[in-house]
């Protein structure tokens, strides 16, 4: 039996439609037709996700009437760069296509990441769709619009903000996801339970056996509040001029880890609940959570496979990677800091290498 839920992302009249269930992968042309969306089309995906669903996805637009063929990149965080979002480039204009086309990004963030970066700079701007297959990206990387590639000198360094048309999520396709990429998602979804929702905190824990074992009810109501609370917080700040950096909880420290460890030592959720750890410390130091909190957080993590313990650097080396984050701006570092589990606060921490030296070292 399937479910479908809806949610809208309310961006006037960029506004877009959310589909969230499981059986509905069939009904990614109906989707697609009601928004409106191009006749011809290209699926943008990986060698590896095309295997499991790109035949699936094709049938499901040819049968809807579309026109549509398939464009197959990498889709390592290696690839995510300028040169891959040239290859899409390069398959759109031997194709013909023109500014009536749209994309459609079948895969993780991303290749979901570079065709939304690709949709905003082909001919300034074509319609895309995202058709997330991990959890990561169903979750997080497909709704809010930020598309972006690397850059040698840092990550997310090249994109833009650009929303899609629709975003298409059946959990059924995590049942093909390896557990380290399935725990890597489940960092983000812990995030929001502590930044917005205790009461989604406390759900995640009592439904822990069921969502470990892809139970699909049970990852159809995650998912939908981990998209309704990314929806909202993109709402009241879409292009992220404040109040979406609340999104960032964990991510300071998270980057840092990340990029001390050299990138793709960890994966960046199993990095951001390092980060998380680490920022619900640094809280309760400041007064806005109790240990039990940290605890809570730390233990409901574990119970997800992540690691939560900082690989062994110094202080000042935290420090200084911490200081490279791109969201520092004119040289002030401020942190998303946990007011107990189901709220935050943004603010800059004083004494910072006094308090980094204890953490790291108890
Ligand atoms: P990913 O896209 O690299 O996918 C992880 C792996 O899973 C890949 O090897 C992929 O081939 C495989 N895969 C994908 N779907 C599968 C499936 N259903 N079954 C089996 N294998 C499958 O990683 P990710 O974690 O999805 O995304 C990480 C990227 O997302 C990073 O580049 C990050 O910067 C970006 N991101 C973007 C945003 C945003 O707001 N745009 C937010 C968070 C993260
Ligand atoms: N993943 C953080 C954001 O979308 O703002």
């Amino acid at each position: 039996m399937s479910m479908l839920q809806h949610l809208l992302v309310g961006l006037g009249d960029r506004a877009y439609p959310i589909w969230i269930g499981h059986g509905i992968f069939d009904r990614l042309g109906e989707a697609l037709n009601t928004v409106k969306f191009p006749r011809k089309m290209a699926i943008v995906t990986s060698p590896s996700v095309a295997r499991h669903y790109g035949e699936a996805a094709q049938e499901a637009l040819n049968r809807s009437g579309f026109k549509v063929s398939t464009i197959v990149i990498p889709d390592g965080e290696e690839h995510k760069t300028l040169a891959g979002v040239e290859k899409i480039l390069d398959a759109l204009i031997e194709q013909g296509f023109d500014r009536s086309c749209g994309l459609v990004a079948l895969g993780g963030g991303v290749i979901g990441d570079m065709v939304g970066f690709a949709a905003a700079i082909f001919l300034r701007g074509i319609a895309f769709a995202q058709v997330p297959t991990t959890l990561l990206s169903q979750v997080d990387s497909s709704i809010g619009g930020k598309t972006a590639v690397n850059h040698p000198l840092g990550k997310n360094l090249i994109g833009a903000f650009y929303q899609p048309r629709h975003v298409h999520i059946d959990v059924d396709t995590l049942s093909t996801l390896p557990a380290r990429e399935f725990a890597a998602g489940m960092a983000e979804v812990v995030k929001y339970g502590v930044i917005c929702d205790e009461y989604f905190f406390e759900q995640l824990a009592e439904q822990r056996e069921n969502l470990i074992s892809r139970d699909p009810g049970a990852l159809v109501r995650m998912v939908k509040r981990s998209c309704q609370i990314k929806a909202n917080v993109v709402e009241i700040d879409e292009k992220e001029s404040s109040f979406r950096a609340i999104l960032n909880f964990g991510h300071t420290f998270g980057h840092a880890v990340e990029a001390l460890a050299g990138y793709g030592s960890f994966r960046h959720g199993e990095a951001v609940a390092i980060g998380m750890v680490f920022a619900a410390e640094l809280s309760c130091r400041l007064n806005l959570c109790s240990s039990q909190d940290v605890a809570a957080i730390r233990q409901l993590l574990v119970a997800f496979g992540l690691p939560v313990d900082p690989p062994a650097f110094s202080v000042k080396d935290y420090k200084q990677a911490m200081q490279r984050d791109k969201k520092v701006r004119d040289g002030v570092l401020r942190f998303v800091l946990n007011r107990g589990i189901g709220d935050c606060v943004m603010q800059e921490v004083a004494g910072l290498e006094g308090l980094l030296t204890d953490i790291l070292t108890t």
